[in-house]
Formats: C-alpha cells, sequence, structure tokens
C-alpha cells in the first residue's frame, strides 16, 4: 500500500468520490444544531433544562455510557413524527451532499403512546421525510413497488433533476437490545409489511452490555425465513458465546466485530461475511488503544468483505468523507484503492439488483469522467 503524501488533496478526494453508506443510525445522526434547536425549544416549553443538556451536546469524546445516555436525551428531543420527518430528510441531504450515492439508514421503530406514536407511525414519519427531501433527488420505493423519487419521472428537460445529487435510499428497521421478544417479532412483521417502502433489511443494535441473543433469535430467524436479510451489531464488547451463536446465524452483514478471536474471524472468512467498519465510532467508544490496531488493516490485506461505514455521524463527529481519509491515511491507502473500496461496497448493500447496476453505472460514470480529464491517472 502506497502512502499518499498529498493529505490535502487526499481529503478531498475522499469527498468527491461516489460512496456507499451501509451502517448509519437515523438519531445518531442528527445534525448539531438541530440538537440544540430541539433541546432550546424544549427548554423553553419547560419540558427540560436546556443548560443541563447543552454541555452533554457539545461534548466530544465520550464514553460508551455517555453515548447511550446521549440517546436517550435524543429521545426526549426526537418523539413527535414532524421531527423525525425533519431530521430524516437532513439527514439524506447530509450524505447526499458529501457524494453519498447508495445509502441504508437504520432507525429502530418506536412506540410513544403521550405523542400518539406507534412503531407503524414512526416509520410513516420517516417516509415523510424521505418525500420531504427537495434539495436532492432521492430515490426510495412507493406503494406500487416502483421507484419513487422527488423528481420521478426523471425527465431529461427537467433541468432540476439534472441538476440535482441523485442518492438511492433504502431502510433497514433496528431491533434494540433492550427489547422483548415480541417486540422484536413486531419490528420484523412491519419491517416486511413495509418492504413497498424502500426497507430491506434487518438490524440488531442499542446497548451492547444489554439484553441477550436468544431474546431475539425468534424474530432474527423469522426475517430470514422471509428472505428479508439481517445485518448484526457483532462483538462491540467482549461476549465469546454471543459472538459465537451469531456468526452460527449466518448473518448477511456483521458491524464492528471488534471483539472477534481467531477461530471467530476463521468461521467469518469461511462464510465472506461482509464487516462494516466504524473507525472513529471505535474509537470513540475505546473499543481499541490505537486506531493503528484496527482489524481493518487485517481485513483489507486479506481481501475480507468489508465496509466503511460512520455509524453516527453526529454523535461522533463524522462523516463518511472523513472516515475513508482516515483509512487511506492510517493505512497507506491511495486514491485508486479508495475508489475500488468504496465500488466493492456495491456487492453487499441489501437492494435489488437493478438498484446495484445503477450504482455500478454511477461509479463507471466517475471513472470515464476521470479518464477523460486525467488520462494517466489509472497508470
Ligand atoms: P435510532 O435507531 O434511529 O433511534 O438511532 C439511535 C439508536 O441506534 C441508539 O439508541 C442505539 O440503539 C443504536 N445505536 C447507535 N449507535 C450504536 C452503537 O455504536 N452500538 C449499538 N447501538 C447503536
Ligand atoms: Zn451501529
Amino acid at each position: 500500500m502506497e502512502k499518499c503524501t498529498n493529505l490535502a488533496e487526499m481529503k478531498e478526494w475522499c469527498r468527491a468520490i461516489p460512496k456507499i453508506e451501509l451502517h448509519a443510525h437515523l438519531n445518531g445522526c442528527i445534525r448539531d444544531s438541530t440538537l440544540l434547536e430541539l433541546a432550546k425549544l424544549l427548554g423553553e416549553k419547560g419540558v427540560i433544562i436546556f443548560a443541563d443538556v447543552e454541555h452533554v451536546i457539545r461534548k466530544c469524546g465520550r464514553s460508551l455510557t455517555e453515548c447511550f445516555q446521549l440517546f436517550d436525551l435524543f429521545h426526549i428531543l426526537a418523539t413527535d413524527h414532524e421531527t423525525i420527518s425533519r431530521i430524516t430528510k437532513e439527514v439524506v441531504e447530509d450524505f447526499a451532499a458529501e457524494e453519498v450515492v447508495y445509502l441504508e439508514l437504520r432507525t429502530t421503530p418506536k412506540n410513544n403512546e403521550a405523542k400518539g406514536m406507534t412503531k407503524r407511525s414512526y416509520m410513516k414519519a420517516v417516509i415523510n421525510g424521505l418525500r420531504s427531501v427537495d434539495t436532492v433527488d432521492a430515490s426510495f420505493i412507493n406503494l406500487n413497488g416502483k421507484t419513487e423519487s422527488f423528481c420521478e419521472p426523471m425527465q431529461k428537460s427537467c433541468t432540476t433533476c439534472m441538476e440535482k445529487k441523485k442518492i438511492y435510499v433504502r431502510l433497514l428497521l433496528s431491533i434494540d437490545r433492550r427489547e422483548t421478544t415480541a417486540a422484536a417479532m413486531e419490528t420484523v412483521c412491519l419491517a416486511l409489511e413495509m418492504r413497498e417502502f424502500g426497507v430491506v433489511g434487518i438490524d440488531l443494535s442499542g446497548n451492547p452490555v444489554v439484553g441477550e441473543w436468544d431474546t431475539f433469535l425468534p424474530a432474527l430467524k423469522y426475517a430470514k425465513e422471509q428472505g428479508l436479510p439481517v445485518t448484526l451489531h457483532c462483538g462491540e464488547v467482549s461476549n465469546k458465546m454471543e459472538i459465537q451463536a451469531m456468526l452460527n446465524f449466518s448473518p448477511d452483514r456483521i458491524g464492528h466485530a471488534c471483539f472477534l478471536d481467531e477461530d471467530d474471524w476463521e468461521k467469518a472468512r469461511l462464510s465472506q461475511i461482509p464487516v462494516e467498519i466504524c473507525l472513529t465510532s471505535n474509537l470513540r467508544t475505546q473499543r481499541l488503544s490505537s486506531i493503528h490496531v484496527h482489524h481493518f488493516a487485517n481485513l483489507y490485506n486479506a481481501n475480507h468483505p468489508l465496509v466503511l461505514c460512520t455509524d453516527d455521524t453526529g454523535l461522533f463527529s463524522t462523516s463518511l468523507s472523513n472516515e475513508y481519509y482516515l483509512a487511506a491515511e492510517t493505512f497507506g491507502l491511495d486514491k485508486k484503492d479508495m475508489l475500488q473500496l468504496g465500488a466493492n461496497a456495491i456487492e453487499f448493500v441489501f437492494a435489488d439488483s437493478e438498484v446495484k447496476k445503477a450504482i455500478r453505472e454511477i461509479f463507471r460514470a466517475f471513472e470515464r469522467r476521470l479518464t477523460d480529464e486525467f488520462p494517466s491517472w489509472k497508470s
């Protein structure tokens, strides 16, 4: 791997290349400015004391416990349908702005009786948020199973369509590790029902020291039986039994994988399970002593399927471009390596082959443009 000497150039390259985001939690990606605005508003209404939460929101370098405390705060700030729609819109626009061309956004459907919110109405608010995206052309799936886009049908003569950045958005429904078997099953059933709205899979997440694998297994098995892909937060903490059980389940992808032993990796290698790598998240939550000992390097050198992701852009003050840059700078990857790394992720998306074909074409078009402008870039 050749070290890139011009770091500023590499930073710009990581921003400019098309990228695929497969591990981003909706509420973990709220803009700081939006969080502060929501907190101020609730402070004025007397629901919270703004001064108590301001420093928590502004704090950098949170511990794992503080991160989950902050999620509880997020859930107080973002409990009504309107706010959920607004956050969804902003998150999609933020990813599109940094050349993310395919986004698999995950979120935990929530019940909130006081706000008249059910898991279904929560998801409707998310879909409404997707519909309200107007600064970019967000493509998801509508009721008829056809791709719905803000500017659909795409008209060659529509200059607004042609000028807007295009982003494919698909959704994963998360099961929170605090949930019961019945609640997990409810989420899987909702995901199956909402396939027509671009729901393409299930995620298991939440505080890794909470809950038991056996609680979620029936719902995850059901998802699998129904042909709904599953990704698991796996090995975020050291828990040998759970890691083995998760790998035996043969998930379609795993996230983090920080505490896998050699025999676990052997199993993951044999089944070629793609790994969602979240460098900044792992560092901030103190999974590793240093980025230089991150398992990214071993996986990359072994050609194991992997994809760079953000986890929570808001919580960890990062972006996908930043994660790419961090990988390039730390592990000495060059421009071509980074573009290839991004393109490799097409094979791991949960969307159908038509979408994969469309994203492949976006990457090809980018390469064609480069070859035209800089004929020597490939050599
Ligand atoms: P939401 O599902 O849209 O509400 O996004 C926030 C939720 O994602 C949190 O409450 C957690 O359950 C989950 N989450 C976000 N980051 C992490 C992580 O690093 N590990 C495990 N779960 C996470
Ligand atoms: Zn995560």
